[in-house]
């Protein structure tokens, strides 16, 4: 009896060619999308993109309409109050990104003649705009030939060649394959056909493969090791940090609120008065108080999660509120009558310290 060895069809290499057919049939249609063989906006990119960063599609999305409506033009919103700009991106985290985004809508219209550069050197230069969003702005908006690398497409391509080398350690050898595979003549639509593929197809936790363009060149799927890439680095828990969030409601039902300094976390958002964010323990009541009282703790508190800790605030009240503030509030201070409070640039967090002040009917 003859015996056939089974030999192992050679694996095919990923081809962007195909990638992008794969692409052009199965594209996300989202807002700041446009049609194939369309032009791009750069100002609609570079919105987008900002929104973006570090924030899903699904969050963004109703965002991008808003400001897009109030600011169809970049000279549009560099004419625009910074404070309403605030008060617009209020619940998308990360705030600096606001103050940053209309810094650079404010160089582009005065220095630039309302022109996005095309060259990611130039975006580079701009206010909030740093490696990545270059490139990707550079990518979509100009078609530029550059390597457009998030954590989609990290993990995309840490999968296809089967990346042994930890992240972070491997984003220049992950650089390297983005750049080969990256099609020349439409880098832009590559970029995003990576995002999509991230995003839809190549999840972190259950990809689908077998709707994969890159199934039978992935090498992760070859090994049936998926989701085992990338390699992460060992994780270190969550640091905690405490501290005291000060509820003061006057009998016409305004609360008062304070604004945050420009620079540092939640950097010129609105806050309910709060102590700094201790990192070793309970801040003593009083510490950044607005004025000075006896303060009495309510039960419960409000827990959120920022990138690098983890925040659990405590809310106190104050036994009287002194009469001289309830009409004339110090520096930095006012009162949010309860209608004008939803629309305040009040961040996540302080907007679950109100919903905790509101549930316990104070
Ligand atoms: N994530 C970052 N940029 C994106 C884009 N242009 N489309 C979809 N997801 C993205």
């Amino acid at each position: 009896m003859i015996r056939y060895q089974q030999i192992p069809a050679a694996k095919p290499k990923p081809c962007s060619a195909a990638f992008l057919a794969w692409y052009d049939r199965h594209r996300r249609d989202l807002p700041w999308r446009v049609g194939p063989g369309e032009v791009a906006d750069p100002y609609r990119v570079w919105l987008s993109e900002i929104m973006l960063q570090q924030t899903t599609v699904k969050a963004v999305a109703p965002y991008y309409r808003d400001f897009l409506k109030r600011w169809p033009t970049v000279d549009a919103l560099a004419e625009a109050p910074r404070e309403d700009v605030m008060k617009a991106w209020a619940g998308l985290g990360y705030y600096s990104r606001a103050r940053n985004l209309h810094a650079c809508a404010q160089v582009i219209a005065d220095v630039h003649d309302r022109q996005f550069p095309r060259a990611a050197a130039e975006l580079k230069k701009l206010p909030g705009i740093g490696d990545y969003t270059a490139a990707a702005i550079a990518a979509i908006a100009f078609n530029a030939p550059e390597t457009v690398v998030d954590g989609n497409v990290e993990r995309v391509i840490a999968r296809l060649y089967a990346l042994e080398t930890p992240l972070p350690s491997a984003k220049k050898e992950i650089r390297k394959y983005t750049s080969k595979l990256t099609d020349p003549e439409r880098p832009g639509d590559f970029a995003q056909a990576m995002m999509d593929l991230g995003a839809t197809i190549c999840t972190p936790k259950r990809p689908a493969c077998a709707l994969c363009p890159f199934m039978e060149a992935c090498a992760a799927h070859a090994l049936g090791r998926e989701t085992e890439f990338p390699v992460k680095p060992e994780k270190k828990p969550r640091p905690q940090r405490k501290g005291v969030a000060y509820w003061v409601r006057r009998d016409d039902g305004a609360v008062l609120l304070r604004k945050r300094p420009d620079k540092g976390l939640l950097g010129g958002m609105t806050e309910i008065p709060s102590s700094p964010f201790s990192e070793t323990g309970d801040p003593a009541t009083g510490e950044g108080a607005p004025f000075v009282a006896r303060w009495q703790t309510l039960s419960g508190h409000v827990r959120h999660i920022f990138t690098h800790f983890e925040l659990t605030l405590t809310l106190v009240v104050p036994e009287s509120v002194p009469e001289t503030l309830q009409k004339n509030p110090a520096q930095g201070l006012w009162w949010s009558p309860p209608a004008e409070l939803a629309g305040e640039a009040l961040p996540s967090v302080m907007r679950k310290v109100v919903a905790l002040a509101q549930e316990k009917g104070i």
